[in-house]
């Protein structure tokens, strides 16, 4: 079975991008520390990765994988704030997405506070940094992976 990661717009600049707001990893560090937090976990699985900063790309890769795949840990940037199109795409196909945010919305700007992805999502994770992406995979193999 196959999971993806998904990233959205600016998250290829992780690492030089405001690092006090989304830390100094980048995403291919952060890869390699999902992979070691989740050790044995991530086993059964192939991690796919795929960033863009393009909405149509996304949705192409929403609907690529989205019958498919064991589930989606989605980060859409600013996407979340703006895009119906992206929350429609998840509410268009099978497999479950959960959203992904570095950053703790709630405590920055009033427009990052409302996300159409979320009234999507089967869940939110905000403010946790790289262990979001960590604790979504975990859940997405727990709540719907294979039990033996
Ligand atoms: C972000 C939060 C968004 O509001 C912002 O536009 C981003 C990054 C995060 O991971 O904290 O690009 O999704």
């Amino acid at each position: 079975k196959d999971l993806l990661i998904m990233n959205g717009p600016n998250l290829n600049l992780l690492g030089k991008r405001e690092p006090e707001v989304y830390g100094s990893a980048n995403f291919e560090e952060i890869l390699d520390q999902i992979n070691a937090d989740m050790g044995e976990l991530l086993l059964p699985y192939r991690l796919h990765y795929f960033q863009s900063n393009h909405e149509g790309a996304l949705l192409d890769q929403l609907h690529a994988v989205g019958f498919d795949y064991l589930g989606i840990v989605f980060n859409p940037g600013a996407y979340a704030h703006t895009s119906i199109a992206l929350a429609d795409a998840v509410r268009g196909i099978s497999r479950p997405v959960v959203e992904v945010h570095l950053s703790n919305v709630h405590q920055r700007e009033e427009y990052r506070r409302h996300s159409y992805l979320a009234e999507a999502a089967v869940g939110v994770i905000s403010g946790l940094g790289w262990r979001g992406y960590a604790l979504g995979l975990r859940y997405l193999i727990e709540q719907f992976g294979q039990k033996i």
